[in-house]
C-alpha cells in the first residue's frame, strides 16, 4: 500500500482553495493508501500568531479534516507540535539543505516581500516540511500547485542524505490535481486564494455562512464580455469560477460551459453560489457537531501516539547515521 502524507496550516480558516486543491484529494486517497494527515502548527508560527487564536484554529482545522471526510480510525490525524520528531528531524534536515536552495523558494520571496520583520523560520520552513514528509517514508504528497517547489526541495534533500549516508528516505512524488491545483482569489485572479489574505472577500472560507458566500460570489470580479467560457489567459476570473463550479458538482468544465451558453454571468454566478453553499453545508453541520462533542482532544491524542510510533524508526535511523550517541 502506498504511503501518503500531507498537512495544512492552522493559519486561519481553511478556504475552498485548500479544500479543492488539497483536502478533497486527501479524502479520495484514504480509500487506496495508508494516510497520515497533519495540522502543521509549527509552520503556522513562521509568521506571528495570537496564541489563543492559534490553539483554537488548530482544533478547528482538525474538526474540519474530519467533517470533510477524513476518518481518524483509518488515517492518522494529528497536530504537528504534539509529535516532537517533526521539530527534531526538521533541525537535522536544516543541516542538510543548502542556504542557496532555500533562498530560491518563491513562497519565501512572496511571503517575505514588503515585510518589516522576517523570521528565520519562514526561511527554513521547507526543511521542516521535508521532515514532515520524510519521517513517514511517504510515497505520495497530495498538495496544491504552490507546494510543488517545496516538494522538489524535499526530494533533493532526501536524495542528498541517501547518497551521503546510505538508503534512508523514500523519495516522495507530488500528487497535484489537474483541475483545482491553484484556485485563485475572487478579487484578483492573478493571485492564489489564501486563507491569510487581508481581504476576506478574496476567499470563501469553509465556514462562511450561506449569505456571505452568496455575497462574495456575486461580487467576485469577472472579465469583460458576458460569455461563460473557460480561457485562462483571456478570461482568468470566469475560468477560476468555472473550475470551482466543476469541482463542487464533479462535472467537466465543458459540461458547465454548455449549461450556461448564451445565458451570461448573472445566472451562472447565482447558481455557483448555491452549488458552493450546498457543497459546504454537510461539512459545516458535521463540523459544528464535532466541536460540541468533546471527542476531538482524544482523537488528536491517539493520532499523535500513532504518528510518534510510525515516525520513530526513521528518526532513530537518521540519528544513528549522523553519528549521534544512543
Ligand atoms: N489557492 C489554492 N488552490 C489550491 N490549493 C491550495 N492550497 C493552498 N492554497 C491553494 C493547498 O492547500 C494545502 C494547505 O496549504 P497550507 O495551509 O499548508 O499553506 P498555503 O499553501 O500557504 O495555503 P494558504 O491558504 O495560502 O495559507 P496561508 O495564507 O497561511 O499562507 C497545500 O497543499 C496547498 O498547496
Amino acid at each position: 500500500m502506498k504511503k501518503v502524507f500531507s498537512g495544512i496550516q492552522p493559519s486561519g480558516t481553511m478556504t475552498i482553495g485548500n479544500y479543492l486543491g488539497a483536502m478533497k484529494n486527501f479524502v479520495k486517497l484514504q480509500n487506496e493508501a495508508e494516510c497520515v494527515f497533519c495540522v502543521v502548527d509549527l509552520h503556522a508560527i513562521t509568521v506571528p500568531q495570537e496564541p489563543e487564536v492559534l490553539r483554537q484554529n488548530s482544533l478547528n482545522l482538525a474538526a474540519l479534516y474530519i467533517a470533510a471526510g477524513i476518518d481518524p480510525n483509518r488515517s492518522t490525524l494529528f497536530v504537528q507540535s504534539q509529535v516532537p520528531a517533526h521539530a527534531e528531524l526538521g533541525w537535522l534536515l536544516q543541516c542538510i539543505a543548502y542556504y542557496g536552495e532555500l533562498g530560491r523558494m518563491t513562497q519565501f520571496k512572496d511571503k517575505s516581500s514588503k515585510k518589516e520583520v522576517v523570521t528565520a523560520g519562514l526561511f527554513t520552513y521547507p526543511a521542516l516540511m521535508a521532515a514532515d514528509i520524510l519521517l513517514y517514508q511517504t510515497d505520495l504528497v497530495p498538495v496544491g500547485e504552490d507546494q510543488k517547489q517545496h516538494l522538489e526541495l524535499t526530494r533533493d534533500v532526501a536524495e542528498r542524505f541517501n547518497n551521503r549516508f546510505g538508503q534512508t528516505f523514500t523519495i516522495p512524488d507530488p500528487y497535484i490535481p489537474k483541475v483545482g491545483g491553484r484556485i485563485m482569489s475572487l478579487e484578483d485572479p492573478s493571485k492564489k486564494m489564501s486563507k491569510s489574505d487581508e481581504n476576506p472577500s478574496a476567499y470563501i472560507s469553509m465556514l462562511d455562512e450561506p449569505d456571505v458566500i452568496r455575497k462574495k460570489i456575486s461580487r467576485a470580479v469577472t472579465d469583460s464580455e458576458r460569455e461563460v467560457r473557460y480561457d485562462e489567459e483571456n478570461k482568468p476570473a470566469i475560468s477560476n469560477l468555472l473550475t470551482i463550479y466543476s469541482l463542487f458538482v464533479d462535472k467537466s468544465v465543458a459540461d458547465i460551459e454548455a449549461m450556461y451558453e448564451g445565458k451570461g454571468y448573472g445566472p451562472f454566478k447565482k447558481d455557483l453560489a448555491e452549488v458552493v453553499v450546498d457543497g459546504l453545508s454537510p461539512i459545516q453541520t458535521r463540523y459544528a457537531e464535532l466541536l460540541n462533542s468533546g471527542e476531538l482532544q482524544d482523537i488528536l491524542r491517539e493520532g499523535a501516539r500513532k504518528a510518534t510510533e510510525k515516525s520513530e524508526p526513521t528518526l532513530a535511523d537518521v540519528k544513528e547515521k549522523l553519528g549521534f550517541l544512543k
